[in-house]
């Protein structure tokens, strides 16, 4: 399940409509992910080549709104050449496309941890053709990484992680807090060379603090759901059901038999946002209090704003998830208030007056809230979400 999982149910129909029945009339069974869709997460099973084995990992990535926009070209010997998928963007929550370049860093620190688990150390060169330029739409196809390989890495024990690690998209428990020495060891295992500077990591446990933050979630979400553009690009991603499941591998996946069976009978709208007050809004709405409620504290990372910084920013993050993994804590990013777009302005400062106690960047140079995540701990495991099959992200 994910955090944009909203009904909208054509005609007014009410949700209450599908019954126990229906769900077994529409041969409804269970809810988990079609096994081809998250092969993935088998790893590099039958690949022997060194790169594409790395690929393999790195595809695992947590990225936003589960895109995948990456390109590999392998055509040149000992070189790894990572480019955006121009067509895997989001103009309409990531005009800027910062949590884009975010989620090609993430891709990165896997690909280096894996060639590091094979013994080949990583040469990372960013923008080897310059930077990407402010506006998605001036994108072109220079490459964000140039990663040429050499003998020797060294293996990175957070590396163990890396097929484990999930996304909870879900209530926390609220019966189990955080202790301020797990949010430091979540926040010092992460650490490394390569991405720390010059960013900044904090978070919170503290009963006081948390009030505002979950309240920051939630109104934000609120902005989301009621701007139909932002709305509707969450509706454009979201795949409901084995067979879209399968035919994307991507975006925003939903197989509970519920929404299944409510699509199956044509009652899933996804012509139009969901109106203010309506059954699907409320359902939406409903999950984000949810998450934004039983937040057990929460996480950031702060620093300059060049695209340098994203990927590394990036970087950072996912080992982050890496060792709150290895600790059992839930990770979850609450990238509303983080989003550029002009209805969220006003939580866009809330965000860095509670983070970092000052306004809201108005250049590169200074401080930006780069990501900003709950945690916390579930019942049971996060599942796996789908990736693509590896031949779709590489260029031979
Ligand atoms: C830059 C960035 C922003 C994200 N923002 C959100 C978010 O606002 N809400 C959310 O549910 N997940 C968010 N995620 C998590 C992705 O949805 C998740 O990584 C993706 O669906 C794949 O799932 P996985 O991490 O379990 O593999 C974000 C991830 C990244 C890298």
């Amino acid at each position: 399940m994910h955090r944009r999982n909203f009904i909208r149910l054509a005609g007014g129909g009410t949700i209450a409509a599908a019954t126990a029945s229906t769900l077994s009339a529409c041969g409804v069974v269970g809810s988990q992910f079609p096994a081809e869709a998250v092969e993935a997460w088998n790893g590099p099973v039958g690949e022997t080549d060194v790169r594409r084995r790395a690929v393999a990992y790195a595809i695992t990535a947590p990225n936003s709104h589960n895109l995948q926009p990456w390109l590999l070209d392998l055509r040149e010997e000992g070189v790894i050449t990572l480019r955006t998928d121009r067509t895997r963007v989001l103009p309409q929550t990531d005009p800027l496309g910062r949590q884009i370049l975010i989620s090609h860093g993430t891709f990165l620190e896997l690909l280096v941890m894996a060639l590091a688990q094979q013994g080949v150390a990583s040469d990372v060169q960013l923008w080897p053709q310059g930077e990407l330029p402010a506006a998605l739409k001036q994108w072109d196809d220079r490459p964000v990484a140039r990663i040429t390989l050499k003998p020797g890495g060294k293996p990175d024990p957070l590396f163990a992680q890396v097929l484990l690690r999930h996304t909870p998209k879900t209530d926390f428990d609220t019966a189990r807090t955080v202790t301020p020495e797990v949010l430091a060891q979540v926040l010092d295992g992460a650490r490394s060379p390569a991405t720390d500077a010059p960013l900044s990591v904090g978070g919170t446990v503290n009963a006081d603090q948390l009030p505002a933050l979950r309240t920051l979630c939630w109104e934000s979400a609120r902005v989301e759901l009621l701007t139909p553009r932002t709305m509707m690009e969450s509706i454009h991603l979201t795949r409901v059901g084995p067979a879209e499941i399968l035919q994307h591998r991507d975006g925003i996946s939903i197989n509970s038999p519920f929404v299944r069976a409510v699509s199956a009978l044509g009652m899933f709208d996804r012509s139009a946002p969901p109106a203010e007050g309506s059954a699907a809004y409320k359902n939406a709405l409903g999950r984000f209090e949810g998450h934004s409620r039983t937040a057990m504290g929460f996480v950031w990372i702060t620093g300059p704003n060049t695209r340098s910084d994203q990927v590394h920013t990036g970087r950072l993050y996912v080992r982050q998830q890496l060792q709150a993994t290895a600790l059992g804590v839930g990770m979850h990013p609450m990238s509303q208030a983080v989003q550029e777009f002009a209805e969220m302005a006003p939580h866009f400062e809330t965000v860095h007056q509670l983070v970092l106690g000052r306004s809201a960047p108005r250049s590169a140079a200074d401080p930006t809230v780069q990501m900003f995540s709950r945690i916390g701990y579930i019942d049971g495991q996060a599942p796996a979400t789908p990736r693509r099959p590896l031949a779709r992200f590489v260029q031979v």
